[in-house]
C-alpha cells in the first residue's frame, strides 16, 4: 500500500503557539499555473463541502474537503479552516486512501506533552491560531503519497447569539484553487418559524452569483445552498485563480410574536426570551475615556467621531456625563445631566475638544464615575425608573496612581457593589485584556476589544448599539421549585433590545407533562412577569416532524451553554472554587467532545495508538456571555360576572338580587365607538370599536356585528390600554408598551396589573375593587365570513363612583325590574313578558346568551330577558346618545 508518511497534527486554538518553526504553507508559497485545471503544486483539491445544520440557533457545521496528490512523489497537503471563536471544534478526522484516523478530546496536559513530543521530533505540521476579529484558524497539512486522496473533516458546534436583532452565521471561504465541487449547504430549523433570511458573500455581489446561491425560508424552516461553477469561481474569465475569498454571512432572525420559547428533548430544555415592544428604560451613562499619550493621533480621532454619534443616538430621557483621564481626572460635568438638546449641543462641544495627554489612572478614572453614579442614585439626581451603565475605553495600562490589577479590581468592586454592570472596551492589543474582562465580568458586564483599524469609530458605535436599548433590568428566569437541574445562568441585569436570553437546563421528572416558566423584570414604567407553559406531548409532537434535527440538540446546547458560563466563572475564581469549576468544565468537555481551553483534540492512529500527535487547543479571550429565558401563566377567573358584552353585541346585565339577567343589542355601524364605562370620579373609561364580518351584509337585520377594538383608560394614572384582536399596547403617557396574543405576561405598576393570558383572555385590575376581563374569539383565519372578536367582561366594580355611566357603566348602581304576564310570545316557541323598568314598561322575549369568561369556544349559557330595539327604555336615553368620536 502507498503509505503516507504519518501526519503529525496539531490543531492548536492557542494564539500563543503561533509562532515560527512551524513549516511555512506549500501550497501558498509554491503556487505555479498547471496545466490542469484546479490543480496547484499537482495538489488537486477537487471537493469542498460546508454543511450546516442550524436547530434552535445551535449550529453543528461540517467542513469536508477531498484532495489527490497527482505529483510522482509525495505532497504535503493543507487543510485551512477558519471558524468563530465562539465555536468548539467538535471532531476532526484524516482519511488517507480509505483509512479512517478519528479525533478524540483529550485533557490538555495529557494531549500537550504529546504536542510537545511530536515538535521536538520535528513532527509538527499544524495549528490553530486567532485569526482576525471574530475568527480563528485550524491549519492542518499531512503529507501524502503520491497517487494518493486525502479526506479532511472537521465539526464544529457553536450556539448562535442574536445581536440587534438577528442571528449570524460567518463562514470563511478561502479556497485558494479552483474547486470542481465546490458546495455550501446550510439548513436551518427554528420551531417559532423563521421571519427573515438572508445570505452574503463578501467578495462578490450577489447579482453575480446569480443561480450559484439560492436561499429560501418557509415556515420553520430554511435553506442557503451555495454552489458556484469552475468558471463561476474565476477571478476573471480566463483566469485559473479563485475569486471565492472573504466571508460568506447567513443572517436570520425567527418571528417574534411570543416573547418566549421553552423546547424540551430527551429531559433537557432551553428556553429562549427576547420580548420586543417595550419601551426603553431610560439610563443614566458615563463614558471613562482614557485620554493618555498613546491615544494620540487616531485613535483619539476616532473616539470623539463614534462619541458625536453617540450622542445623536441619545435620548431625551438620558442623563450622562464624561470623565476623562490621563495621569489625572478631569470631567464634562459635576454631576450627571439630562440628555436635552442644549446639554447634548455643550456635549457636543466638550467631546470636540477632547484631547490627549500623560499618564494612564485607569483607578481614579473609573472611582470618579462609579461615585458619580452612586451619588446620583442617592440624591435622585435621576429618575427612579432609569437604569445606571459605565463604559470604559482604554488603550493601555494603568500606570499611574493605583496600577496594581487586583487592587483596582478590589476598589471597583467595592464601590459598585453590584449596583450596575461596567463594560470595559479595551482599544487595540497594547493593553491586559484579561484584566479589563475579569473586572468587567465581576461587575456584571463584559469587555470587548476595539480593533486598531479604520473602522474603530463604528465598532465603538457598534458596542453602544447594543446596550442603548435596554427593555428591561434585573431579570430573573423562575422555574418550579424541585422540577429543575444544572441550570445556566438565569439571571441577567439587563434585557438589551434585539438580543435574546437563553436559559438550558434539565428536567428532574422526565414525564412530566407540563413545564412552566416565569421570566420577572423591571420594565420602563412596570414590573413585568412573562409565564410560559409548555405542553410537553404539543412539543414532542411538534418537534418530531423534523428529521434533520439532530436528536439531543438541546443536550448539546446545553452543554455548550453551560460550558461556556463555567469558562467565564473560572477567569475571576481562585483557589478551589476555582480547581472545582475547571473539573466540571472538563468534564463536560470530555463528556460532549468539546475542543474548549481544557482540552485538546487528538489524532489517533489506529495501528499505533502511542504515535498519535494531533492537537486542536482553543486560545482564550472573548468568550461572550449567552443570555436565556421563558416563562407561562395561568389566571382562574372570578366567580360572580355582573355585567358584559359578547358576540354580536350581546350585552348582559346580571341582577343578583332577582337571580335573573337582562339583554340587549346594539346594532350599529362597523366602526362605530361605543361608550361602555365613564367614571368622572375614579377616571376609568372604557370604549369599544365595532367590526362587522368579513364581507358584511348593509343590512342591520341580518348583519353580525362585533367588538373589534376596546379602549381602557386611566385619566389619573396617564394610562390607557388599546386591545384588539390582534394586539395589546398599554401606553404610559406617551410611550407604548406592546404584547401580542400569544404572550403570557402580567404587568404591574402601582396598583395597576394587567394580565394577559396567551390567546385567552386579559385580566386588568386597578387596585381592589376594579377588574375587567377581555376575553378573545379567534375564528379559522380561512373562515369565509367571520373574524376574530373580543368580549368584554366586568367582574368588579365595587370601587367605581356612583356617577358612572355607559352602556354598561349605568348598571353599576342598584336597580330594580319587575317582570309580569310571562306569555308565548310573537315569534313561535319563544316567551314574551312585561317588563317594567326605569319606570317604563317594556315587552321583553326570554332568550339565552353565553357567557366566554372560562373558555372562548363553548361558553356557559345564560339565560335572561332581551329588550328589543337597541336596549330602547332600559338604557338611559337612546343607543346614539353613547357613540363617542374615538376609543380614547
Ligand atoms: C467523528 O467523525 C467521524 C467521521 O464522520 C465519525 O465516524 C465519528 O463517529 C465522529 N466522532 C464523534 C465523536 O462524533
Ligand atoms: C466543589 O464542588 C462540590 C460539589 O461538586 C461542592 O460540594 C463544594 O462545595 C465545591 N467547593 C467549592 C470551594 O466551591
Amino acid at each position: 500500500m502507498a503509505s503516507a508518511r504519518w501526519p503529525c497534527l496539531v490543531l492548536a486554538l492557542l494564539s500563543g503557539l503561533a509562532a515560527s518553526g512551524f513549516p511555512s504553507h506549500p501550497v501558498q508559497l509554491l503556487r505555479k499555473r498547471s496545466l490542469q485545471e484546479g490543480v496547484v503544486d499537482d495538489i488537486e483539491i477537487y471537493s469542498t463541502k460546508i454543511s450546516c445544520k442550524v436547530t434552535s440557533r445551535f449550529a453543528h457545521n461540517v467542513v469536508t474537503t477531498r484532495a489527490v496528490n497527482r505529483a510522482d512523489k509525495a505532497k504535503e497537503v493543507s487543510f485551512d479552516v477558519e471558524l468563530p471563536k465562539t465555536a468548539f471544534i467538535t471532531n476532526f478526522t484524516l482519511t488517507i486512501d480509505g483509512v479512517t484516523y478519528p479525533g478524540n478530546v483529550k485533557e490538555k496536559e495529557v494531549a500537550q506533552a504529546q504536542y510537545q513530543k511530536a515538535v521536538s521530533q520535528g513532527k509538527t505540521a499544524g495549528l490553530v491560531k486567532a485569526s482576525g476579529r471574530k475568527l480563528e484558524k485550524f491549519t492542518v497539512s499531512v503529507n501524502v503519497a503520491s497517487g494518493s486522496k486525502v479526506t479532511f473533516e472537521l465539526t464544529y458546534e457553536e450556539l448562535l447569539k442574536r445581536h440587534k436583532g438577528k442571528y449570524e452565521m460567518y463562514l470563511k471561504i478561502q479556497p485558494k484553487q479552483l474547486v470542481r465541487h465546490f458546495e455550501i449547504d446550510a439548513h436551518i430549523f427554528e420551531p417559532q418559524g423563521i421571519s427573515m433570511l438572508d445570505a452574503e458573500a463578501s467578495f462578490i455581489t450577489n447579482d453575480l452569483l446569480g443561480s450559484a446561491l439560492t436561499k429560501t425560508f418557509s415556515g420553520k424552516k430554511g435553506h442557503v445552498s451555495f454552489r458556484p461553477s469552475l468558471d463561476q469561481q474565476r477571478s476573471c474569465p480566463t483566469c485559473t485563480d479563485s475569486l471565492l475569498n472573504g466571508d460568506f454571512t447567513i443572517t436570520y432572525d425567527v418571528n417574534r410574536e411570543s416573547p418566549a420559547n421553552v423546547q424540551v428533548v430527551n429531559g433537557y430544555f432551553v428556553h429562549f426570551f427576547a420580548p420586543h415592544g417595550l419601551p426603553v428604560v431610560p439610563k443614566n451613562i458615563v463614558f471613562v475615556i482614557d485620554v493618555s499619550g498613546s491615544m494620540a493621533g487616531r485613535k483619539i480621532q476616532q473616539t470623539r467621531d463614534a462619541l458625536l454619534k453617540i450622542l445623536e443616538d441619545m435620548k431625551e430621557d438620558d442623563y450622562l456625563n464624561f470623565i476623562l483621564f490621563s495621569g489625572d481626572v478631569t470631567t464634562w460635568k459635576d454631576h450627571l445631566v439630562q440628555a436635552t438638546p442644549e446639554n447634548l449641543e455643550e456635549a457636543r462641544t466638550f467631546v470636540k475638544g477632547i484631547d490627549d495627554r500623560g499618564m494612564t489612572n485607569i483607578n481614579d478614572g473609573l472611582m470618579t464615575g462609579i461615585s458619580m453614579l452612586n451619588r446620583a442614585r442617592e440624591e435622585h439626581l435621576v429618575p427612579e425608573r432609569s437604569t445606571s451603565i459605565i463604559i470604559m475605553l482604554t488603550d493601555g495600562d494603568a500606570n499611574i496612581g493605583e496600577s496594581r490589577p487586583e487592587k483596582i479590581q478590589e476598589n471597583v468592586r467595592n464601590a459598585i457593589r453590584g449596583r450596575f454592570p461596567l463594560y470595559n472596551l479595551g482599544f487595540g492589543h497594547n493593553l491586559n485584556y484579561n484584566f479589563l474582562e475579569s473586572l468587567a465580568l465581576e461587575n456584571h458586564g463584559f469587555a470587548r476589544r476595539i480593533y486598531e483599524d479604520s473602522d474603530a469609530n463604528l465598532q465603538l458605535q457598534g458596542f453602544y448599539e447594543e446596550v442603548a436599548n435596554p427593555l428591561l433590568t434585573d431579570v430573573e428566569v423562575e422555574y418550579p421549585e424541585n422540577a429543575i437541574l444544572d441550570l445556566t445562568k438565569n439571571s441577567y441585569p439587563h434585557f438589551y433590545d434585539g438580543s435574546e436570553i437563553v436559559v438550558a437546563g434539565r428536567l428532574v421528572d422526565g414525564d412530566m407533562n407540563n413545564f412552566k416558566a416565569d421570566v420577572k423584570g423591571h420594565g420602563a414604567f412596570n414590573d413585568l412577569t412573562f409565564t410560559e407553559e409548555v405542553d410537553m406531548k404539543e412539543m414532542e409532537q411538534a418537534l418530531k416532524e423534523q428529521e434533520y434535527i439532530f436528536g439531543n440538540y438541546i443536550e448539546r446546547l446545553w452543554a455548550y451553554l453551560t460550558i461556556e458560563q463555567l469558562l467565564e466563572k473560572r477567569k475571576n475564581a481562585h483557589g478551589q472554587e476555582k480547581e472545582n469549576i475547571t473539573a466540571q468544565a472538563l468534564e463536560l468537555s470530555l463528556k460532549y467532545h468539546f475542543v474548549t481551553p481544557l482540552t485538546s483534540m487528538v489524532v489517533t492512529k489506529p495501528e499505533d495508538s502511542e504515535d498519535q500527535t494531533s492537537i486542536a487547543d482553543k486560545p482564550g479571550e472573548e468568550a461572550t456571555s449567552v443570555t436565556s429565558t421563558a416563562y407561562i401563566a395561568s389566571y382562574q377567573p372570578p366567580q360572580t360576572p355582573y355585567y358584559y358584552v359578547d358576540g354580536d353585541p350581546h350585552f348582559i346585565i346580571q341582577v343578583p338580587e332577582k337571580e335573573d339577567a337582562i339583554c340587549f343589542n346594539i346594532d350599529e355601524d362597523p366602526g362605530t365607538v361605543l361608550r361602555l364605562i365613564q367614571d368622572p370620579i375614579t377616571g376609568l373609561s372604557v370604549n369599544g370599536q365595532i367590526i362587522g364580518d368579513k364581507g358584511s351584509s348593509p343590512d342591520p337585520k341580518t348583519r353580525k356585528t362585533y367588538f373589534g377594538k376596546l379602549g381602557i383608560a386611566s385619566s389619573q394614572m396617564d394610562f390607557q390600554i388599546e386591545v384588539t384582536t390582534e394586539k395589546i399596547t398599554l401606553w404610559n403617557g406617551d410611550a407604548p408598551s406592546t404584547f401580542s396574543w400569544l404572550d403570557t405576561v402580567t404587568v404591574r405598576q402601582d396598583g395597576l396589573s394587567v394580565t394577559i393570558n396567551r390567546q385567552k383572555n386579559m385580566v386588568v385590575s386597578f387596585g381592589e375593587g376594579v377588574s375587567f376581563v377581555v376575553v378573545l374569539h379567534q375564528v379559522w383565519k380561512g373562515h369565509p365570513v367571520h373574524q376574530d372578536f373580543l368580549g368584554f367582561y366586568v367582574v368588579d366594580s365595587h370601587r367605581m363612583s356612583a356617577q358612572t355611566h355607559g352602556l354598561l357603566g349605568q348598571f353599576f348602581h342598584p336597580f330594580d325590574f319587575e317582570v309580569s304576564d310571562i306569555r308565548p310570545g310573537s315569534d313561535p316557541g319563544k316567551t314574551d313578558a312585561t317588563m317594567v323598568v326605569k319606570s317604563h314598561q317594556l315587552t321583553v322575549t326570554r332568550g339565552s346568551q353565553k357567557d366566554y369568561r372560562k373558555d372562548a369556544s363553548v361558553g356557559t349559557k345564560v339565560i335572561c330577558w332581551f329588550v328589543h330595539n337597541n336596549g330602547e327604555g332600559l338604557i338611559d336615553g337612546v343607543h346614539t346618545d353613547y357613540v363617542v368620536p374615538s376609543l380614547f
